[in-house]
């Protein structure tokens, strides 16, 4: 059977061995040289399984078929579930510098394996190859910042003495596993998104089941080929293209410990049926960056970085720029250099290495975008560059006087647009960032201390980036937000101790 990633349906019959695992399935993954393999397993309880079930994946840019991997079902998902909960005791037994070896050794593949790596992403992704190799090379930092974590887990010794009846008791603290882990992840970073969750939980011994999006499952598959090669406990991990029906099983089991999520707002539904279980949500946002009347960059530095948070890989991104909030001052010279910007960005083939704008991950994102184009134009925005598409290609976009009730302005428009608004004080500035029903990151040009202390304090969002773009990111940072934009942090550390719970030692005497 095969399962096509553009509609989620079912259809075909196609020559294939049910559960043929081991040797076979990974000779398969291997791939021809540059390009991507014939077809990908998935892992489960740590081995590769061709299943009978496949999965089509796009050329993002061609349209065509570029491979085909693994499709798990309703019984594989229940299986792996099973493998990670009786994986438990022995993931907490793997020692800590066991743990930083697994994760050193996928530091060494995935980096003599980068450029299968970016290509696989540039295919599937659609990513303009020059953002997807940035990508691998982060996907490598993640690993790396996770193997030096594993093995600084650290507890605390507690002082109890605080009264007369605690009188020689001691405390001490260590953080142990949670558990078994569930992982859902989106098509925008089909490695690094996945790193954030499999490398903390590899250092922290949580076992876990994976779900990648469905139209990007490649990264995954090989991030899973790689942790194939260690000697992680059986059961340690199972990375499973499947359906969002049959990823039910990865929300409402009770066996799971945590369930960590990155994608849009379904996610606070995901919440609500997760019962027990801890839970993390990265839900995305619509980033302001706030440039001051003095923004303590030359102009043309602040419309570089803008024009890169806005428009990299078209906007596919949970902290991509989304509203430029500009003093009055500085409005008429900052369009202008803008719109020049954003015309001169190059369109096209992923591959290309002039290309800037890439296609979007489907035509039907790219209507939907270019419908609240439209829509805000019809409600008194104006067009200042761009706006055109041509299937999944939509041309990088930049609006003016976009009324604040319309969806381009409050919603998260994951896609390449921008837009632009005038203020004349640094406090309405602010007002008007908060304006949001999200609160990711928010980025801030200004010179003065005073106001990058303002922004601190008074924005409300998980971070504040001074002196660059909100989609500023490295992979170490605290990482996530609030209202809408989600629950908890990622960032290695911060994932850790999600992925653990402290656990009191107290002795008498
Ligand atoms: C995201 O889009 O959620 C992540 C952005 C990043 O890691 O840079």
């Amino acid at each position: 059977k095969q399962v096509k990633a553009t509609t989620g349906s079912r259809a075909g019959a196609k020559a294939g061995k049910a559960g043929n695992t081991g040797k076979d399935a990974k000779a398969k993954a291997t791939g021809a040289a540059g390009g991507l393999a014939r077809s990908y397993p998935y892992y489960l309880a740590n081995r590769p399984v061709a299943a009978n079930t496949d999965l089509e994946v796009l050329d993002k840019y061609s349209g065509q078929v570029a491979t085909r991997v693994a499709f798990a079902d309703a019984a594989t998902v229940r299986k792996a579930l099973v493998a990670a909960y009786a994986a438990r005791p022995a993931m907490a037994a793997f020692p800590p510098d066991a743990r930083r070896d697994v994760l050193e050794h996928c530091v060494r593949r995935f980096g003599e394996r980068a450029d299968e790596l970016a290509l696989a992403l540039c295919i599937e992704a659609g990513k303009p190859i020059s953002d997807a190799r940035g990508e691998v090379a982060r996907l490598i930092d993640t690993f790396r910042i996770a193997a030096g974590e594993a093995t600084r887990i650290e507890g605390e010794v507690l002082e109890l003495q605080v009264s007369e009846r605690a009188r020689g008791y001691r405390g001490m603290v260590k953080r142990v596993p949670i558990g078994a882990c569930s992982f859902i992840t989106p098509f925008n970073f089909p490695l690094n998104l996945v790193a954030h969750k499999v490398a903390p939980a590899i250092a922290a011994g949580c076992p876990f089941v994976l779900k990648p999006a469905a139209k990007t499952p490649v990264g995954a598959l090989i991030i899973a080929e790689v942790l194939a090669e260690t000697d992680l406990p059986k059961g340690a991990f199972s990375i499973l293209p499947c359906s969002n029906e049959d990823a039910s099983q990865l929300v409402e089991d009770e066996r799971i410990a945590l369930l960590s999520f990155t994608g849009g707002l379904v996610g606070w539904e995901l919440k609500a049926r997760a019962g027990k279980k801890k839970v993390t949500l990265e839900l995305g946002g619509n980033a302001a960056c706030i440039v001051d009347a003095d923004p303590g960059a030359s102009l043309d530095h602040v419309v570089e970085r803008l024009v890169s948070g806005a428009y990299y890989q078209s906007g596919q991104s949970c902290i991509s720029v989304q509203r430029i909030l500009v003093h009055r001052e500085l409005y008429p010279k900052l369009k202008r250099r803008m719109k020049a910007a954003v015309q001169a960005l190059r369109m096209g083939d992923p591959r290309d290495e002039r290309t800037f704008i890439g296609p979007m991950i489907d035509e039907d994102a790219a209507i939907r975008v270019e419908s609240w184009i439209r829509a805000a134009r019809k409600a008194g925005a104006k067009l200042v560059a761009g706006g055109g598409r041509e299937g999944n290609m939509l041309a990088a976009t930049l609006v003016e006087d976009v009324p604040r009730e319309a969806d381009l302005y409050r919603k998260e428009v994951f896609g390449p647009v921008a837009l632009l608004e005038p203020f004349d004080d640094f406090d309405q500035a602010l007002a008007r960032a908060n304006d949001s029903d999200f609160g990711l990151q928010a980025g801030v040009f200004t010179a003065s201390l005073a106001h990058a202390m303002r922004a601190w304090d008074h924005l409300e969002v998980g971070g504040v980036v001074v002196g660059d773009v909100p989609s500023f990111r490295v992979d170490n940072m605290p990482y996530g937000g609030v209202r809408d934009s989600g629950l908890g942090r990622e960032g290695i550390r911060s994932a850790i101790e999600d992925m653990t719970e402290p656990r009191l030692l107290v002795i008498r005497g």
